[in-house]
C-alpha cells in the first residue's frame, strides 16, 4: 500500500482511537519524553502490538536518531504500518505475542526501549508474564519498558467514574465523526490489498477470547519479577496509566 493511503488510514485510526482514549496524545508524549530524557534520541525501540504504526511513527519523529522494530499479529494493520513507516529506519514484523518464543523473532540486537500502547490487555495474566519476561531479556541494562493502557486499579467508586468518563469520551468522539473500531476496519477493507487480508486476519483472531484486564498491581509485580529494577507509573488519568520499568 502506498505511503499516502497508509498515512490517511493511520490518521483515521488515530481519530478512532482517541474516541476510546481521551488523552492518547499526551500519554504518547510522556512515553517519548521519558525515553528522550533518560536515554537520549539515538535509541533502538521495539513497539509491541504496533497496529498501523501510530506509536512507532511518533518515536521516529520525536527521537531523530531512533530506529524501530514494530511487531503485530494482524496482517492488515501490518500492511498499513509497512506503508507508514520508512524502511530505512523501521522493520515491521509479523509476531504473535502469545507464542512463548516470540522474543526470538525480533533479532539478536538488544533494545534501548520497549513500548506498547492500548494493546497488552488482549493478553491473559499468564501471557502478560511471558511477554514481560521476554521483554526483560530483550532490553539493555538501564533500558526502559513503557506500557500505556487502561488498567483497572481504582477503588469501585472511582473505577465507576473512569468508566463513565470513557463512555462520555466515546459518545463525544463518535458524535464528532470518529469511526468506531469496527467501522474503521470496514473503511480499511475498501482498499483491495487490505480486503485480500481479511480472511487471514479473521482466522488468526477467531479463537482469541477477550481476557479480563490485568490490574495495575499485577503489571508492576510482573515487571519486578521479570527482572526490571525500578518500576512505577509515570502518568495517570483516571484508570489510564503509563507503566514504566527500568532494567
Ligand atoms: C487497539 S490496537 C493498538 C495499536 C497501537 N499500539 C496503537 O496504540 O494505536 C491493539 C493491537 O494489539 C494487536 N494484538 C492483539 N493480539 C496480539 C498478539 N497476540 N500479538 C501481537 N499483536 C496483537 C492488535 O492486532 C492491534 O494492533
Amino acid at each position: 500500500m502506498n505511503t499516502d493511503e497508509a498515512r490517511e488510514l493511520l490518521r483515521q485510526w488515530d481519530v478512532q482511537q482517541e474516541a476510546y482514549v481521551a488523552h492518547r496524545e499526551q500519554r504518547f508524549t510522556v512515553m517519548l519524553e521519558t525515553i528522550r530524557l533518560h536515554l537520549g534520541t539515538d535509541v533502538r525501540v521495539l513497539d509491541l502490538a504496533c497496529g498501523p504504526g501510530a506509536l512507532s511513527d511518533r518515536v521516529l519523529t520525536a527521537l531523530p536518531g531512533s530506529t524501530v522494530v514494530a511487531v503485530d499479529y494482524d496482517p492488515m494493520l501490518l500492511e498499513i504500518a509497512r506503508g507508514v513507516l520508512p524502511s530505512n529506519r523501521a522493520r515491521v514484523l509479523d509476531v504473535d505475542l502469545v507464542a512463548a518464543d516470540w522474543g526470538t523473532h525480533v533479532g539478536d540486537e538488544p533494545f534501548d526501549a520497549i513500548v506498547s500502547s492500548t494493546a497488552l490487555h488482549w493478553l491473559s495474566q499468564q501471557q502478560l508474564l511471558g511477554v514481560y519476561t521476554s521483554a526483560a531479556r530483550l532490553v539493555k541494562p538501564g533500558g526502559l519498558l513503557l506500557n500505556a493502557d487502561h488498567l483497572p486499579f481504582l477503588p469501585p467508586a472511582f473505577q465507576a467514574v473512569a468508566e463513565r468518563h470513557d463512555a462520555e469520551t466515546q459518545e463525544s468522539g463518535f458524535a464528532s465523526g470518529a469511526l468506531d473500531y469496527r467501522a474503521w476496519h470496514e473503511l480499511a477493507y475498501q482498499h483491495p490489498e487490505l480486503a485480500d487480508l481479511r480472511e487471514r486476519r479473521e482466522k488468526r483472531f477467531a479463537d482469541r477470547l477477550p481476557n479480563p484486564k490485568s490490574p495495575l498491581d499485577l503489571h508492576l509485580a510482573a515487571l519486578r519479577g521479570a527482572g526490571f529494577a525500578e518500576v512505577s507509573t509515570v502518568w495517570q488519568y483516571l484508570d489510564d496509566v503509563v507503566v514504566a520499568a527500568r532494567r
